[in-house]
């Protein structure tokens, strides 16, 4: 989940060039898992398992996890289309995908008899036809990108209609005592943190990504101009994570808005 960090010199803190982004995680792919566990006391994984849940998925089918990092919510979709299924997992970083793909060979959470492949590819231009998937998902990815728009028009896309478009991401708490609780985390524990691993500039900039990105009705309003329909958000962890998903609908090549208004999720 870490950091999309930013050099001291940007324009927009917590904004960071395609090519910055990637020789990041290049970097910090060594760390990454370890410090997703201090960081949320082990909780992202459950949070990557609800994501995959919400995708809907049944044995046979065939998903996608763009900007899939070290590959964990990758492994949660192919337990999920077992057997018989198939799984993509793409990014650019590819010192981010020789730790998924370790992980995969090493037989990490995979489902039985599903396919399972780590491929390198930009998120905003993805090597895939259209309606290819049931399903595509990012994971703490769509904060990263440098084009939100053409990240979840490509998702939606590479989605039949009918299929769901998952999105996993961190936001800022509104309401005390959670607000309180993030502010002294991630703006004081976590660049901590990020200096002990040895990489300080990497998670610096951790609070300042999560507050540029769009909140939760801003962000069902990108997927809805996406073409999605039926879209819905989840918050959880006292506010601090956001579970958004949508429906790929027959007209998603349309610019205009959505049928269906963004709503919470009960
Ligand atoms: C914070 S990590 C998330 C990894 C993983 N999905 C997870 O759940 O932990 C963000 C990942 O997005 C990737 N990424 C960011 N922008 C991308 C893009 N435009 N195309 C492909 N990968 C991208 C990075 O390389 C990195 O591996």
């Amino acid at each position: 989940m870490a950091a999309s960090s930013g050099s001291r010199e940007d324009a927009t803190p917590g904004t960071l060039e395609e090519t910055q982004v990637r020789a990041m995680f290049d970097r910090i792919a060594g760390l990454y898992d370890r410090m997703n566990t201090v960081m949320t006391a082990g909780l992202h994984h459950a949070w990557r398992r609800r994501a995959a849940d919400l995708a809907a998925l049944t044995a046979g089918d065939r998903a996608l996890d763009v900007a899939t990092g070290t590959g964990d919510l990758a492994f949660e979709l192919s337990a999920r289309v077992a057997p018989g299924g198939e799984v993509i997992a793409s990014d650019f970083s590819e010192r981010m995908l020789e730790i998924a793909r370790a992980k995969a060979s090493a037989g990490r959470r995979e489902g039985a008899g599903v396919g399972l492949r780590f491929d390198s590819a930009n998120a905003l231009s993805l090597p895939y036809a259209d309606d290819e998937f049931d399903a595509a998902t990012v994971g703490f990815g769509a904060r990263n990108f440098s084009d939100l728009d053409r990240g979840l028009q490509e998702m939606t896309r590479v989605v039949r209609p009918g299929g769901r478009v998952v999105v996993l991401e961190m936001t800022t708490p509104q309401r005390p005592p959670l607000s309180t609780f993030f502010r002294l985390w991630f703006d004081k524990a976590v660049p901590v943190l990020g200096r002990l691993a040895g990489d300080p500039e990497a998670y610096d900039y951790l609070p300042s990504s999560v507050r540029r990105f769009p909140g939760p009705s801003e962000l069902a309003a990108v997927m809805s101009r996406a073409g999605l329909h039926e879209i819905r958000y989840i918050l959880t962890a006292g506010g601090i994570i956001a579970l958004h998903v949508g429906v790929v609908g027959h007209d998603r090549v349309a610019d205009g808005v959505g049928e269906t208004p963004p709503g919470r999720l009960a």
